[in-house]
């Protein structure tokens, strides 16, 4: 039996290192298979239902590649508004309805905890693709699968995260998944914004060493991967805050010229300003290899907890 049939996908913090080490091999047997053009039909006969309540590019057709590409099909709900929730429904109902449809779910919701309580209401696998300023847990395993291919390994990397570790569900689920590796972490961000102090004490619980800080070049110097975020503008209650903290950083080719040489640039993407277009022409710029991981690692997601990899 699989370890991870059945299985939902939460929090960044439920897997062990065998299984991210799984998940990982799955998807670079996924990646190679597409590069070579050949078509799968692992998931064939498997319906997924992806369900975002908040805006989505990225993950929702990720996710939906993922399943096509592995011979299954895809039932989509793209906009709260265009479904019952808009008439009251609640989340619980929605659910119970859905796991009538298809075999496995995909959540996005903007309230912390959401996928949980999805998962009470249904023994078909459901997956955290963002429950507010939570978690983003496959967000975190194709970052994680990102620096690999980028840096080799995870092990004995300084990891920097900036901009709004506070809401930033991303930095969030990478900061948890990355606890049990040989990551030294540094933590970026104005002083409104600062990474959980559960998240922070949890690292240092563990070993881990982080090092907090406002200033980005402090960042840029010892960093060997940044990962930019942006701020999370949805999550402010008071407008005027968001315009006080926006432009907190931006990153440009000139201020690359303080960073150690060879740093890989991660972004989960949307940006808005925090990296300035001229530093797509770097080659260390991996937010768009970045992206493109997202489809095999959610292969390799869909499959495992569907049992039938
Ligand atoms: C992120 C998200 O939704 O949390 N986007 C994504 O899934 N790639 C990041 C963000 O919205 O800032």
């Amino acid at each position: 039996m699989p370890r991870l049939a059945k299985k939902d996908v939460l929090r960044a913090d439920q897997f062990s290192k065998d299984e991210i080490a799984l998940i990982m091999e799955l998807a670079t047997t996924y990646e190679t298979a597409l590069s070579e053009g050949r078509v799968l039909d692992v998931m064939k006969g498997l319906v997924l239902s992806t369900l975002f309540y908040e805006p989505s590019t990225r993950t929702r057709l990720s996710f939906e590649t993922a399943m096509l590409r592995l011979g299954g099909k895809v039932i989509s709900v793209a906009e709260a508004k265009s479904s019952s929730a808009s008439k009251g429904e609640s989340l619980h109902d929605t659910i119970k309805t859905v796991e009538g449809y298809a075999d496995v779910i995909v959540l996005r919701h903007p309230q912390i905890g959401s996928a949980e309580e999805a998962a009470k209401a249904t023994d078909k696998p459901v997956l955290n693709a963002g429950d507010g300023a939570g978690q983003h847990p496959t967000q975190s395993l194709l970052d994680f699968y990102t620096i690999t291919k980028e840096k080799g390994t995870v092990d004995g990397q300084t990891v920097v995260l900036a901009g709004d570790l506070k809401n930033g569900r991303t930095v969030h689920s990478l900061a948890l998944l990355l606890a049990d590796y040989d990551v030294r972490f540094v933590f970026v961000a104005p002083d409104g914004l600062r990474m959980p102090r559960e998240i922070v004490d949890r690292l240092k619980a563990n070993g881990t060493d982080v090092k907090e800080t406002e200033d980005l070049t402090d960042g840029l110097a010892e960093g060997d991967v940044l990962y930019m975020t942006r701020i999370q503008r949805e999550r402010f209650a008071d407008p005027a805050e968001y315009d006080r903290l926006k432009d907190s950083y931006v990153l440009t080719l000139a201020l690359l010229e303080k960073a150690k040489p060879g740093i890989s640039v991660m972004h989960p993407l949307p940006r808005v300003n925090e990296i300035s277009e001229d530093m797509d022409d770097y080659s260390g710029a991996a937010y768009f290899r970045q992206a493109a991981n997202g489809v095999p690692i959610r292969m390799a997601l869909l499959a495992l907890v569907c049992g039938r990899a």
